[in-house]
């Protein structure tokens, strides 16, 4: 197979599903830590055509381990179970209500909410439910209540238990979706909000206050889709804007302010500051510009967004300037203000961005941390839990998978969220090819 930078080393996929129990630590899993982490990514169940594969369409397989009393009990790896995938495995396809020709097994991002576990994704297809043990349960609708796809990136409110989420969809032409699913795990209100074409909308942020939209140059290319790749393309026309429209508008009063071109596949975190909204974004120069969105397309940054409603605005400023992604926050600051922002710092080769360092932002005092690996160490996004339910903001652990390029396996480490110290790795029996978002999903 000729050589691909997203289907060698690391990225590549892993080929076996594992069950292992009883796992090797190295320093302390802090007791109170009574879940699952849980992480989704791209492995594709067959070679794909190599000239057509982009790393985002990769068959989603989650990664988890479930931890309780300073132990990891098990860990297992698990295909999500599309009905092509079912096939594949030679397996009965679950059933359940796909969006259409929709049905694709998520591969960037899986959550836990009113007691579902969800792997999910964006651009027209639905979650799928997993249990407990990864096993896959079916596409889910929200008990009927989503009329459409969904999202990689709902955000929770941690006061209303709501999860709100804005979703995009090539067959819904100029439009975007903007959803709230309640606490009961039914989606209890949508609303149809017009752009100016058909955008690539990764993410979105919420506020106390607003919803805030990132309708930003990258468009849907129906000719990448007759040749059966990624089908969404830079554009040098399209006006890049950020919208806000209050939580409870019916989306006819969004106000559009324009930005300099970029793309933002992931905001940190968003608040409300008097007249001002608070955007704090990782921010891409271009992306889909070049086939593989490689290291070409420019520096990621931090940088901050500060959308001045009064003044009609957004005044844009660099936070850190060393090229980074998968930003996370304490996931209990989410919509409100934040102090602290964790990232991870990559180094840039000729084809591929490869993580190096763990960044911690104190962004009150506009500081950095860094917390260096190994040669060939290669950390991944980090994921916040705080030590109680009233700790403060940095008062608690980050985990995330790291791997190991000279043993070619993956510790799930965690780190101390105050000094960026290990305090726990828990050894795996095989790698974690490199992916995308996890979650901690607490027993309740
Ligand atoms: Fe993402």
């Amino acid at each position: 197979m000729p050589r691909h930078p997203y289907l060698d080393g690391n990225f590549g996929p892993v080929h076996e599903e594992v069950t292992a129990t009883e796992l090797a630590v190295t320093g302390t899993l802090p007791a109170h830590l009574d879940g699952r982490y849980l992480r989704n990514g791209p492995n594709p169940i067959e070679v794909p055509d190599p000239d057509a594969y982009h790393w985002f369409m990769g068959t989603g397989m989650v990664h988890g381990l479930r931890l309780r009393d300073g132990k990891a009990e098990w860990y297992r790896n698990r295909w999500v179970r599309s009905g092509d995938v079912a096939r594949k495995l030679g397996e009965p396809v679950r059933p359940g209500p796909t969006h259409g020709d929709m049905d694709f097994a998520p591969n960037t991002h899986v959550i836990g909410h009113a007691g579902r576990t969800l792997a999910i994704v964006e651009a027209g297809s639905r979650p799928y439910e997993l249990t407990d043990d990864l096993d896959t349960v079916g596409p889910c609708d929200f008990d009927g209540t989503l009329p459409g796809g969904y999202t990689a990136h709902p955000k929770l409110d941690p006061v209303t238990g709501e999860l709100h989420a804005m979703s995009y969809f090539w067959g819904w032409g100029d439009k975007v979706q903007y959803s709230v699913i309640g606490t009961d795990g039914r989606v209890r209100r949508t609303v149809d909000i017009d752009v100016n074409g058909p955008v690539m909308m990764h993410d979105f942020s919420l506020t106390e206050d607003h919803v805030v939209l990132y309708d930003l140059p990258v468009l849907f290319d129906l000719d990448k889709a007759m040749t059966g790749t990624l089908p969404y393309t830079w554009s040098d026309e399209y006006q890049a804007r950020v919208g806000v429209m209050g939580r409870e508008s019916d989306g006819s009063d969004v106000r559009w302010f324009d930005v300099e071109p970029c793309y933002v596949y992931h905001p940190l975190n968003a608040y409300d500051d008097g007249d001002r909204v608070v955007l704090d974004v990782v921010r891409h120069p271009k992306t889909f510009a070049t086939r593989h969105n490689g290291p070409d397309e420019g520096v990621t940054t931090l940088d901050r967004w500060t959308v001045d409603l009064a003044a009609g605005k957004v005044i844009e400023e660099r936070l850190h300037d060393r090229a980074q992604e998968f930003p996370r926050v304490d996931e209990r600051v989410v919509s409100r203000p934040h102090r602290y922002g964790y990232t991870v710092g990559f180094e840039l080769t000729d084809e591929l961005q490869l993580s190096n360092v763990v960044m911690k932002h104190d962004l009150a005092k506009r500081t950095t941390e860094t917390r260096a690996f190994g040669e060939d160490q290669r950390p991944a996004e980090m994921v916040f839990v705080p030590d109680s339910p009233d700790a403060g903001e940095d008062e608690g652990v980050l985990m995330g998978y790291v791997y190991d390029g000279d043993t070619d396996r993956s510790d799930l480490v965690v780190l101390d969220a105050g000094t960026l110290e290990t305090v726990a790795a828990v050894h795996l029996p095989q790698r974690v090819p490199f992916g995308f978002h996890g979650s901690w999903v607490p027993t309740v």
